[in-house]
């Protein structure tokens, strides 16, 4: 060969190197340059209310800002559900005091569930979860939820799908350090449910000193709800003692519903569940764990009469009110002054 030719080539091939080159370059800047497919928001945790005590925090779920902001997503979106039908936030909504508004709640797949969907407000101060109790932590009750009848997923291909969305995918990488498992779905869901609080309402406001924060009838009624020996059982700060009790409801169906019976086995607990919070109460209809209650007034006669007689009813600590029609309308001005704020709206979600 001759030499020029060699020079030729060679000139060519350095040519075209350092073009390629450069552009390889031009490429990874531009990589670098472009945002990441998907920046969720990450708001701070919320303190503890004034007057609540520290939230129990489990010691393998801790929470941080950015799982609870992922948590948060998750329980937004549709694709956790077996038909793509249904978030966690569809039984569970601000308007409804969250829950659903229906008696019974509605699955995916249509399938009609036994008992109406409790609010989520203040629940990682609860102990025990649904309102039979059966489920022992805010991580196991999002796995139940997650895989049974509410939203009749399969975890694992759920999972598959979020890892497939590099929105999801980043998160899971920075918030457990791996990729998306069922178990960081539920730990992320447990840490936002940690920060549902309610315990700014008007009533709360009264009670750290502002006279003018409710009206007069909420105060009156605020009174009537003592001396009726509603405290009781919806007790402290929480409005719940979180404790079972019997007060009737559904013990007339032909087959009763046997709430924490079924899990305690104590015969003595047939037809008794967890005393519902009163927290967000009057948008929180219907009522009762079976919704069979359309309206609060019919609620508040229903306990203020000492709950529907049968045999288990918890006759120690429900008795019959001697309350007016004025009372009762205090007490329902009461009722209405904790009414939670709910700020929840959809997140962008990854896509
Ligand atoms: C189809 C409606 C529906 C969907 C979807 C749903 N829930 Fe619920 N939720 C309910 C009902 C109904 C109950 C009460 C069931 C029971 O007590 O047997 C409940 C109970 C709960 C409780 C227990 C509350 C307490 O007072 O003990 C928590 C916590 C909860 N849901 C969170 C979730 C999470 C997290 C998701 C998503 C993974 C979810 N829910 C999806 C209807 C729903
Ligand atoms: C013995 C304990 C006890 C006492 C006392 C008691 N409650 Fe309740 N309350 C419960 C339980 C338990 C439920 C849920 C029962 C069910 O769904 O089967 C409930 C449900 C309610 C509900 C419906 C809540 C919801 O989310 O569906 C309202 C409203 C209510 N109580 C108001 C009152 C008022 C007002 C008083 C006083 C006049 C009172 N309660 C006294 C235990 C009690």
């Amino acid at each position: 060969m001759r030499p020029g030719i060699r020079f030729l080539e060679a000139l060519l091939l350095i040519t075209v190197g350092l073009f390629s080159f450069q552009l390889g370059c031009k490429r990874a800047e531009e990589k670098a340059a472009a945002p990441p497919a998907y920046q969720p928001e990450v708001p701070a945790l919320p303190p503890a209310p004034p007057g609540f005590e520290e939230m129990p925090i489990p010691a393998d779920n801790p929470m941080t800002a950015e799982k609870v902001a992922l948590g948060r997503q998750l329980f937004f979106d549709k694709r956790l559900s077996a038909d793509g039908s249904r978030s966690c936030y569809s039984c569970h909504v601000c308007e409804n005091g969250l829950t659903d508004g229906l008696p019974t709640a509605v699955g995916a797949l249509g399938k009609k569930l036994t008992r109406s969907s409790p609010t989520l407000w203040n629940i990682g101060y609860h102990k025990e979860y649904y309102w039979d109790g059966r489920s022992a932590s805010l991580e196991k009750q999002a796995l139940a939820a997650w895989s049974g009848a509410n939203m009749g997923a399969k975890p694992e291909e759920v999972v598959a799908t979020l890892n497939a969305i590099p929105g999801y995918k980043d998160q899971f990488q920075r918030v457990f350090a791996s990729e998306g498992t069922p178990e960081h779905v539920i730990k992320a869901l447990a840490a936002f449910e940690r920060t549902l609080y309610c315990g700014t309402t008007p009533f709360d406001k009264f009670q750290q000193g502002d006279q003018t924060a409710i009206s007069e009838d909420a105060r009156k009624g605020w009174e009537v709800f003592r001396q009726s020996g509603c405290g009781t059982c919806h007790a402290g700060i929480l409005f719940t003692d979180l404790q079972y009790h019997n007060v009737g409801i559904g013990m007339d169906a032909p087959q009763p519903d046997v709430g924490r019976q079924k899990v305690s086995n104590v015969e003595n607990e047939t037809g008794a569940f967890k005393t519902p919070t009163l927290r967000d109460i009057s948008r929180s209809a219907p009522y009762f764990h079976d919704g069979s209650v359309a309206t609060l007034e019919e609620a508040v006669d229903l306990m203020a009469g000492g709950g529907k007689p049968n045999k288990y009813l918890d006759r120690k600590n429900l008795r019959k009110a001697a309350i007016s029609a004025k009372q009762k309308e205090e007490l329902l001005a009461f009722l209405r002054s904790l009414d939670c704020e709910c700020d929840l709206t959809e997140p962008k979600l990854p896509n």
